[in-house]
């Protein structure tokens, strides 16, 4: 069987046997697919990322540099911002020009409070050149206009001495700035304005057309709102509206969202669960697999050279919020369990690298499924940001296939795949395998051919227990540990333990 999910064959008590398809080769892992989000959301970026020159945190342009310096590891490929939901209610003008000018606006959708503007365009634009990724920005098609969008455009992109460009200039930015990513709007089929999947092509068709980008040297990829979950009208909609689409107006990618959320609204808790919660919420992550499946059959009816790409640009685990925190903060912390949901998300995504060329994960920091926690100058990584770092091999890589014997995990009547993993070639010639060992109580030994490899070193993550989180008091409990493999009886063999995810680089 080949990299399968779900199925009941059986593997030994305590083995499965793995051998890599070096000589299939598959699509190359675009490195977009390990992006991630940041929205104007209780403390994601307003003390996650920006503290303000003043501060008596170390930060470079009031931006903190020990995020900077975590984030610097991840090689984040690009950032979405400024929401989320947050987005079609932004006026981007608010958030430039001389900081202590500029208006405090309310942010309705996130706690109703203050937002002051402070971070815009500029300390966006900065801080992803600090951590080194592109951006991606959301346009306002909810409660903006056109005009509203192209003069953002403008503003940013233009060589040439229009007023917006002299605008930017005296606002500090000589140099045109590189936009590489413009979502349409945000989820235009709920909080982004209710729009039906035709009223909202009318918008694409209008937004695609006028929000140009004037940087020749910085190509800009557009992307259009479309499938919330397993809903396929805006996937239709958008879709035959490209096929059919005239000279003047192109799309490159239709966005996907779907949380690990287990049931509406959030009450899944984020520590403290049993493994009834566990094997319910990593049933709930694999349905990602139906999701880009169904999704891109249809993308495949109207654009079967697969120019459009999937972008699923928010996923993760949707938790109940801390106890304590304010109320549309979404604030959760993150076990091993999050660690988990990251490696098997991952994975889809790299069996499908053919259409899912981008996602990011929702989000970044002190928000949802995040890499990074604060607390006033502490910061902890937490295991969703070990599994980042561990997959940075497969950033750009080629998808190689893998056949093994995925086994189950049964816990009250579901069934899940005991094993997943993927394999690919790095651009260096280096081939890397990521395994996750869904079962929480049983270790496994994966078996990996002989003809696959000779040595296999790399790291794994597993935790004390099914639902262990890092604390500003112990921020080492879930941490990468070093791992070999042993060679016995003509294989190499590798001890998982249970509920762990492991990257090694396997040399022949
Ligand atoms: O990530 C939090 C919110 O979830 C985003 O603002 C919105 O797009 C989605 O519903």
């Amino acid at each position: 069987m080949l990299g399968a999910f779900g199925t009941a064959v059986a593997a030994d008590e305590g083995s499965v046997s793995l051998r890599v398809l070096a000589d299939q080769p598959g699509s190359k892992i675009d490195r977009n697919t390990f992006g991630q989000f940041v929205e104007h959301l209780g403390r994601g970026i307003y003390e996650g990322i920006w503290v303000g020159p003043d501060s008596s945190i170390p930060n470079t342009r009031g931006i903190r540099n020990d995020v900077v310096a975590a984030l610097r590891e991840l090689h984040v490929p690009n950032v979405r911002w400024p929401g989320g939901c947050f987005a079609d209610e932004y006026h981007w003008r608010k958030g430039i020009g001389p900081r202590a000018q500029r208006p405090a606006t309310l942010n309705p959708n996130w706690g109703g409070v203050i937002e002051p503007n402070t971070f815009g365009t500029h300390e966006f634009m900065d801080f992803i050149q600090q951590i080194g990724a592109e951006a991606y920005l959301s346009v306002n098609v909810g409660s903006g206009t056109p005009q509203e969008s192209s003069e953002w455009l403008e503003y940013m992109t233009t060589s040439q001495p229009s007023a917006l460009a002299e605008e930017r200039v005296r606002n500090g930015r000589a140099e045109p700035y590189g936009v590489s990513f413009l979502g349409v709007g945000n989820e235009s089929w709920g909080c982004g304005g209710s729009m039906t999947p035709d009223y909202y092509v009318n918008q694409l068709r209008i937004y695609a057309r006028y929000t140009r980008n004037y940087n020749a040297e910085h190509p800009m990829r557009k992307i259009a709102v479309g499938p919330d979950g397993a809903d396929t009208g805006y996937t239709e909609a958008v879709m035959k509206a490209w096929k059919d689409r005239n000279w003047s107006w192109d799309i490159d990618g239709l966005s996907l969202h779907s949380y690990t959320v287990g049931k509406w609204p959030p009450t899944y808790k984020a520590t403290g669960f049993g493994e009834a919660e566990y094997a319910q919420l990593i049933q709930a992550t694999l349905r990602m697999e139906d999701l880009v499946r169904t999704h891109g059959a249809i993308m495949d009816k109207y654009d079967p050279q697969k120019k459009v790409s999937l972008v699923v640009d928010e996923w993760g685990a949707w938790l109940a919020p801390t106890p304590g925190s304010k109320e549309g903060f979404l604030e959760q912390q993150n076990s091993q369990r999050d660690a988990i949901i990251a490696a098997l998300n991952f994975n889809i995504f790299a069996r499908h690298a053919d259409r899912v060329r981008m996602a990011n994960i929702a989000q970044m920091i002190n928000v949802l499924q995040a890499m990074i926690l604060t607390k006033d100058d502490k910061i902890l990584l937490t295991p969703t940001y070990h599994v980042h770092r561990m997959y940075v091999a497969f950033q750009d890589a080629t998808f190689l296939p893998v056949a093994f014997d995925a086994g189950s995990y049964v816990h009250e009547g579901i069934t899940l795949p005991r094993v997943d993993a993927i394999s690919a070639r790095d651009k260096s010639g280096k081939v890397w395998l990521a395994l996750t060992n869904l079962d929480p109580k049983r270790r496994v030994q994966v078996g990996i051919a002989a003809d696959s490899a000779k040595r296999a070193v790399g790291q794994t993550l597993s935790a004390p227990a099914i639902d262990s989180v890092n604390t500003f008091e112990a921020p080492t409990t879930v941490a990468p540990k070093a791992i070999a493999a042993k060679f016995s009886a003509g294989k190499l063999l590798l001890d998982l333990a249970p509920e762990s995810v492991t990257v090694v680089a396997l040399e022949r």
